[in-house]
């Protein structure tokens, strides 16, 4: 396919997926608004229609909590085509929502949003969304950073936008799935079920929303009492990047008092982040808060320190070593998980396959970091994926086939804002990057 014809294909797919101010995943498998698809949808479709850009993210934060709280599912109507429902969450929030939340990828949309458009034009819109974007990251710190040094604990794997790493495998081992219940799962009615998680992933994941209902929803509880509380490597590298790109935004308006206590929250995390450091592996892994241990495994979230910003000279050689060394055993770069672990699964969604949402946060990281040629190669694969395969949610990294949902709108938006290549080396610099 020309180039051309991907550009015509992934505007196709977000129109399609367009419900009217917010665009769903995909209409079969994934029929609401989900948070951070959203924030890669908005640059998709700002390639072609900035306004419909910047009206995807009001529209999500149109279900932000009163406390600044932002959640994964915004359900704008119901479908029972998708289980859990709204019905199932109970959050008792208008308008529905659900009662977790997910990778804060919204205020670097907000900032490629800002700097690649008429400024003069959407000012007014950057001014109502700043103070949202702060209020969630506020949220972010005050519930979900008790050692209070930048590093972002999620309390539920599906918060981590990775559903079944194996990251959440050992602490997953807490979550009692004696009193779940009968449900019935939706996901593979429409997908094959080698593509997703198992039934035990999916046991303990009704589990913890059983949970979180049980507390009425209080996240400052659920945040010092659930089962699982895991600091994902990937939500605080995302968290990172996004408070320097909120930085940007905040010296943009003038917020001098927000601009500084900016810069302290990414001071804070450049410090606190070699917790996350993995001697033995050589690399940055997730940690589960309970117990201290962790996930000893180089996942794609491993090499999210680079979009992240943070920079050390022998942990980057060390990083890009094992890039290396996967790179010789898939066809298509990133992974979710390094092949050679024995869990390796190249079908099983975040056990093997490559996401291009993911490579793109990877990628655009690596280059601006200086390594642009791996960012470039990530950026090559990720196109050849989509053009062979067309614009599915996930690929199997060693034949490049297209798994999971068919039309998958943040891929095509993935497409347009980067992998198509004329915006490659458009991913802002990073300001105020670490040692
Ligand atoms: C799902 O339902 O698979 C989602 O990832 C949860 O957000």
């Amino acid at each position: 396919m020309t180039q051309d014809k991907l550009d015509r294909r992934a505007r196709e797919i977000l129109i399609a997926n367009d419900r009217g101010g917010y665009t769903v995943p995909n209409g079969r498998v994934y029929p609401f608004q989900w948070n951070w698809d959203s924030a890669f949808v908005s640059m998709g479709f700002a390639a072609f229609d900035a306004a419909r850009g910047w009206r995807e993210i009001e529209t999500l934060f149109a279900g932000q909590w009163e406390d600044g709280f932002l959640p994964h599912i915004v359900f704008w109507k119901d479908d029972a085509g998708y289980f859990p429902g709204p019905a199932v969450w109970a959050t008792g929030h208008t308008p529905p929502t659900s009662g977790i939340t997910q990778p804060p990828v919204a205020a670097s949309a907000v900032r490629a949003l800002w700097e690649r458009g008429d400024q003069a034009r959407f000012r007014p819109h950057l001014e109502r969304l700043f103070p949202k974007l702060l209020a969630w990251h506020r949220w972010i710190a005050r519930v979900r950073d008790p050692l209070g040094q930048g590093l972002a604990v999620i309390v539920h794997p599906w918060e981590s936008g990775r559903d079944n790493s194996p990251e959440w495998d050992g602490p997953s081992e807490l979550i009692d799935t004696s009193r779940v219940g009968s449900y019935e799962r939706r996901d593979t009615s429409h997908l094959d079920q080698s593509m997703r998680p198992t039934k035990l992933d999916y046991d303990r994941y009704v589990a913890l929303v059983q949970f979180g209902r049980a507390l009425g929803w209080n996240h400052e509880r659920i945040g010092q009492e659930s089962p699982f509380r895991v600091v994902d490597v990937g939500t605080t590298m995302i968290l990172l990047r996004a408070n320097r790109d909120l930085l940007a935004l905040a010296e943009v308006l003038q917020c001098r008092a927000e601009a500084e206590e900016l810069r302290r929250s990414v001071a804070r995390a450049e410090n606190g982040i070699s917790w996350l450091w993995n001697e033995r592996v050589g690399a940055y892994c997730s940690r589960d808060l309970i117990t201290g241990e962790s996930a000893d495994v180089v996942t794609s979230a491993s090499f999210l320190s680079f979009y992240a910003g943070v920079r050390n000279e022998d942990r980057d050689r060390r990083l890009l070593e094992h890039l290396e060394r996967i790179g010789r055993r898939v066809k298509y770069l990133v992974p979710s998980l390094d092949p050679v672990s024995t869990r390796f699964d190249s079908i099983r969604y975040w056990r093997g396959p490559v996401w291009a949402v993911i490579n793109y946060l990877i990628g655009s990281g690596l280059t601006a970091a200086g390594h642009a040629q791996w960012g470039e190669r990530i950026r090559a694969d990720t196109g050849k994926l989509l053009e062979q395969a067309g614009m599915y949610e996930y690929f199997c990294p060693l034949t490049g086939r297209g798994i999971g949902g068919d039309d998958f709108s943040w891929t095509a938006a993935v497409w347009l804002h980067w992998a198509r290549g004329v915006e490659r080396d458009s991913a802002h610099a990073v300001s105020g990057a670490g040692p």
